[in-house]
């Protein structure tokens, strides 16, 4: 099993979109995959077609370790792919963690008891880097960055890097960058262009080839609750991920 967090200190930079768009893929091709939404917004859960159901277990219940991460596991329509759905209580689990000891281990020893029952779990990231966070990125193996082209994309980046090595050096001395995911890259627009060569250079080989272009079927997907690759698996958006899935396979074969 391996733990991929997905994260970036911005919002709205494609984090929810990539995060369940590579766990489409995987599970398309056999792997067993689990997403935790760990944004109290809960984005991932809607974009699945999954309703909040009241008194539903959630990744809040598995955050602050008052439910074992197994009983707050649902299925999706897509076989192989489940879900912890996010809850709105999340925004206040900052404060309920802050008097547990080694608050910042509580998802990581919940999940290790899923350890025979997942190829890979995913887990979708607030735009912050709190305690919600810190518990995603001291679980993970490796942490996937999305970045969106525009200005001042790369604000921010910095300090994640900083704060990914803070996290090895005092929680988790395995966690890996696995890589950046440029997203909604406009060829018509020379920012982009910039940007991508930008992070390129600083970045080299940590970014992938794949680049996600802007697309409107992709910001159209959430509220038919399918990912792009379900919803118009012919658009552009789809099929970017399509061959972002098969570089971060690639990649996985060759570490
Ligand atoms: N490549 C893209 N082209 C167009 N819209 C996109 C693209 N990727 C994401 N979006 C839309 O942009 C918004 C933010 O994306 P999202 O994945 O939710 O970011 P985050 O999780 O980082 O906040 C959503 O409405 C989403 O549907
Ligand atoms: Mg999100």
């Amino acid at each position: 099993m391996k733990i991929i967090s997905i994260a970036n200190r911005k919002g709205g930079v494609g984090k929810t979109t990539t995060t369940i768009n590579i766990a489409t893929a995987l599970s398309a091709i056999n792997k067993k995959v689990l997403v935790i939404d760990f944004d109290p917004q809960g984005n991932a859960t809607t974009s699945l077609g999954i309703e909040k159901k009241k008194g539903q277990a959630s990744s809040y219940n598995v955050l602050i370790g008052t439910c074992p991460a197994k009983e707050a596991i649902v299925a999706t329509n897509l076989p192989r792919f489940d879900l912890i759905p996010s809850s709105p209580d999340l925004a206040a689990a900052e404060i309920e963690l802050v008097d547990l000891s080694e608050r910042e281990f509580v998802l990581k020893k919940s999940l290790m008891k899923l350890q025979a029952d997942y190829d890979y779990i995913l887990i979708d990231c607030p735009p912050s880097l709190n305690l919600i966070t810190i518990n995603a990125l001291v679980s993970a193996n490796s942490v996937i960055v999305p970045l969106q082209c525009e200005f001042l994309a790369l604000e921010g980046l910095a300090d994640l890097v900083k704060n990914i090595n803070a996290i090895k050096r005092n929680f988790n001395p395995n966690l890996a960058l696995q890589g950046i995911i440029l997203t909604m890259f406009s060829k018509q627009n020379n920012l982009s262009k910039m940007i991508e060569a930008d992070v390129r250079k600083y970045f080299g080989d940590k970014v992938y080839q794949t680049v996600i272009p802007r697309c409107v079927r992709i910001a159209e997907a959430p509220s038919f609750g399918k990912p792009i690759l379900v919803y118009d698996f012919k658009s552009t958006g789809a099929q970017a991920y399509l061959q972002l899935a098969k570089e971060f396979l690639q990649r996985e074969r060759e570490l």
